[in-house]
């Protein structure tokens, strides 16, 4: 399993492309990954309606008919566009011997049985494949007997996306903030598909979000008791959080506050950085500045302090976090590696040199998130002559000329072409007046504060 070679997929825009994704990946990983299509059906989806706050931090996580029927049976999911969160406000019992089953308390007549897989981008069937589902199982008169009895309901979700930043925060760490921050630790956390070197990774977040060790069920292989329970994450959109919508109330600017004390960071807004730096976060395998040496020494003379980050020293998030943001300026190619500027500076800037054929998941994925994180967003957007693609193909080739072609082949093609094949030859001249215009927009925020 190549997880640093996965890429986020899906989304709204161009509806083209992601009609073409869809279609492919009908076909690449066959219809049976979700296997609770229809069961989903029975449960409304989130409805805004005005309603008194509740009391139990369970209830904040559903809306109109859903919360009625939470607090009726003690059971209810929210199912979204994109995640599944089931709820249960009631004693459950939670096996964790073979994969993981939930037992639930409430009185059914007939044992009924359903699972789900944790993972709040539901639509990602590509991504979806690597997650262990979760059974559920209610109405069964004799639940295995508890070996532990835990006091705080329990969040069950998996980490088996993991191992690109990007994802870990898009789909994990952000997730798990909007669904338990309200809890004030007092959540118990089981991780499936339990990866140590995310935990370890981060730590710092989860020792935040919870007061109790990460589980990893595998390892356990017990049965437990828990006051009540939380299955999969609510996600809202790429590195952003909708105060609007369940559970209310967080925007990415509390997520950035949490970043802020959990890490340590610094700086909260760029003037407080006496010398412009700037950090070039460095590719090694794919997307890589073939001129990087030129670039750094343009930007040098433009009177910036260069910092030079690689994807190994990126790992340390507790150290690189506050190398971040230290920094008035993040230029990288489009990749996982832009996520780190969730680390910046309110008014610093983050510079996307954007490869060919890859416009609009740049946008997507890292562009459109910076305003709402108040950094400016500059676009490099490459011409052909910058790119390999046109030493490798020719300038007159289809993969130049009409990228929606080779979209029309599907995602495997498109990664292995734009994605893994294609390294930039930055034009120096070019690239000057973007940075140019970043150093502005940092002076200018020092000037005007
Ligand atoms: C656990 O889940 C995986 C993935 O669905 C499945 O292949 C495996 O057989 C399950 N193991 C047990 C013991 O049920
Ligand atoms: C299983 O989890 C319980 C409760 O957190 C803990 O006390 C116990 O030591 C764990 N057992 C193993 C084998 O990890
Ligand atoms: C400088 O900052 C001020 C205040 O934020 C803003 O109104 C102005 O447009 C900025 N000027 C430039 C050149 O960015």
């Amino acid at each position: 399993m190549e997880k640093n070679k996965r890429w986020p997929v899906f989304g709204p825009a161009p509806v083209t492309f992601v009609l073409i994704f869809v279609m492919i990946f009908a076909d690449f990983f066959g219809g049976d990954i979700v296997p609770f299509d229809q069961w989903m059906q029975q449960f409304s989806s989130s409805q805004v309606e005005e309603e008194t706050p509740p009391q139990s931090p369970l209830a904040r996580l559903v809306r109109g008919k859903d919360r009625r029927k939470l607090e009726t049976t003690g059971f209810a999911c929210d199912v979204a566009e994109h995640s599944i969160v089931c709820l249960a406000d009631l004693p459950v019992r939670i096996n964790t011997k073979n994969n993981i089953t939930v037992y639930d308390s409430s009185s059914h007549k007939v044992q009924e049985e359903t699972s789900v897989k944790p993972y709040a981008l539901q639509k990602d069937k590509y991504l979806l494949q690597y997650i262990t589902p979760v059974r559920i199982v209610h109405g069964d008169n004799q639940p295995p007997v508890c070996q532990y009895n835990h006091e705080v309901p329990a969040v069950i979700f998996s980490s088996g996306i993991s191992g690109n930043i990007f994802h870990e925060f898009n789909d994990i760490l952000i997730p798990l903030f909007i669904t338990t921050k309200h809890f004030q630790s007092r959540v118990f956390i089981i991780l499936e598909d339990y990866d140590p070197s995310f935990v370890a990774k981060y730590r710092k977040i989860f020792s935040r979000m919870s007061s109790y060790e990460v589980m990893n069920p595998a390892a356990n292989r017990s049965v437990h008791c828990f006051p009540g329970m939380i299955l999969g994450l609510k996600y809202h959109d790429n590195l952003a959080l909708n105060p609007s919508d369940i559970p209310g109330g967080y925007s990415i600017h509390d997520f950035r506050l949490f970043l802020g004390e959990t890490y340590g960071l610094k700086f909260t807004h760029v003037s407080q950085i006496r010398r412009p730096t700037l950090m070039f976060i460095s590719r090694e395998k794919t997307r890589k500045i073939l001129n990087e040496d030129e670039m750094i020494t343009m930007m040098k003379e433009l009177g910036f302090r260069v910092i030079v980050a690689t994807a190994e020293e990126a790992r340390n998030v507790n150290k690189f976090a506050n190398t971040v943001n230290s920094c008035s300026v993040l230029v990288g190619a489009h990749g996982a590696g832009l996520t780190n500027e969730l680390f910046l500076s309110a008014g610093a800037v983050m510079v996307q040199v954007e490869p060919l054929g890859l416009e609009w998941a740049a946008a997507k994925y890292y562009g459109n998130p910076a305003p709402g994180m108040h950094v400016h967003y500059l676009r490099y957007l490459i011409e052909p002559e910058e790119s390999s693609l046109t030493e490798l193909y020719g300038r007159h080739h289809s993969v130049i000329t009409d990228p929606e072609s080779v979209y029309a082949k599907g995602y495997r093609e498109v990664r292995a072409v734009y994605l893994d094949q294609q390294d930039v030859r930055v034009n120096i001249v070019r690239f000057r007046k973007t940075i140019l215009q970043a150093l502005k927009l940092v002076k200018n925020a020092s000037l005007t504060r």
